[in-house]
């Protein structure tokens, strides 16, 4: 029987805990700790499930601590963590706070504390996120396996070493930035051309939808179902030669290398 404390009832954690109870998994006993009242109070009448303003109480005998506060919150979280008698079960703490290094929460937990890192994205709210995961230097097998049982409820979960965790963020933590970017321009190129905004924008969004189950479900790659669609001199072939000529790959590269970068930037400011 696993017991779940998520700290933080923002968006991620509702995510979470929506997700949780919706799958039916680990949710023997889940509570929820929010600061913010009128927050508690919609949680609890969404979820139906207990929410305190206690983390120190909620923490007492849970086996998961999930934090899923903001990055600057997550140092007034371990403040209250400190005065709970933690370590009295196998507990593991699991961050979901952007850019927090592991060894800066090991050294504000009691000796030999399991914590593992999680890299999510927003795509969680409907159940479809990719979380990555990384185990800090006490985190073990079967702690990395229940976390990812845990955030199996809200999608797709891949483990990495903490050293990849800046490319992560620039691939699938930004990612969606990325994609509704290409959205944004499709649907402005469509309304260029003649189309009114509603029709461009539910083309647009159910072309990105079907490819995005096409690619998912169909076992073959992005440049083969590409070439599928590219015919010799064809509409598409057209429209392909002007997205190279305005080096929309080139750009990619150097938008991820970049959010790489700022990504660990970030993370030395709040060693
Ligand atoms: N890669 C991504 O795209 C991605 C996406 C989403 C989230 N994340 C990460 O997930 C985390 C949560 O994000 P979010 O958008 O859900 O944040 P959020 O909306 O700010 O939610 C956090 C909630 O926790 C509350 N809180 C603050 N300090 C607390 C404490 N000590 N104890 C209990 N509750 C406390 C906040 O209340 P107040 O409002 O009163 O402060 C707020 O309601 C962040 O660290 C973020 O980096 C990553």
């Amino acid at each position: 029987m696993t017991r779940i404390a998520v700290i933080g009832g923002g968006r991620i954690g509702e995510a979470l805990v929506a997700g949780l109870l919706e799958s039916g998994r680990l949710t023997k006993d889940l509570v929820v700790v929010e600061t913010h009242r009128e927050r508690a109070d919609l949680i609890a009448d969404r979820l139906g499930i207990r929410v305190t303003d206690d983390v120190t109480d909620a923490a007492v005998g849970a086996d998961l601590l999930v934090i899923a506060v903001k990055p600057g919150d997550v140092d007034g979280v371990l403040a209250s963590l400190g005065k709970a008698e933690l370590g009295d079960r196998d507990q593991v703490l699991v961050s979901l706070a952007a850019g927090v290094p592991t060894t800066r929460l090991e050294g504000k937990l009691p000796a030999g504390f399991p914590v593992v890192r999680v890299m999510a994205n927003t795509p969680m709210l409907v159940g479809q996120g990719m979380s990555v995961i990384a185990p800090g230097r006490y985190a073990r097998e079967e702690h990395l396996k229940l976390v990812t049982e845990m955030l199996a409820a809200v999608g797709k979960v891949v483990a990495v070493a903490e050293s990849q965790m800046d490319a992560v963020t620039a691939v699938s933590g930004s990612g969606p930035a990325y994609f509704f970017l290409v959205v944004e321009a499709m649907v402005d190129a469509g309304v260029g051309l003649g189309l009114t905004r509603d029709v461009a924008t539910r083309l647009v969004v159910q072309t990105m939808v079907g490819s995005a189950a096409l690619l998912d479900e169909s076992g073959q790659t992005a440049a083969e179902l590409r070439a599928a669609v590219t015919s010799p001199a064809g509409t598409t072939a057209a429209a392909m030669r002007e997205l190279e000529r305005g080096g929309l790959r080139s750009s990619f590269l150097e938008a991820l290398f970049a959010a790489k970068q700022r990504s660990a930037e970030q993370g030395a400011s709040v060693e």
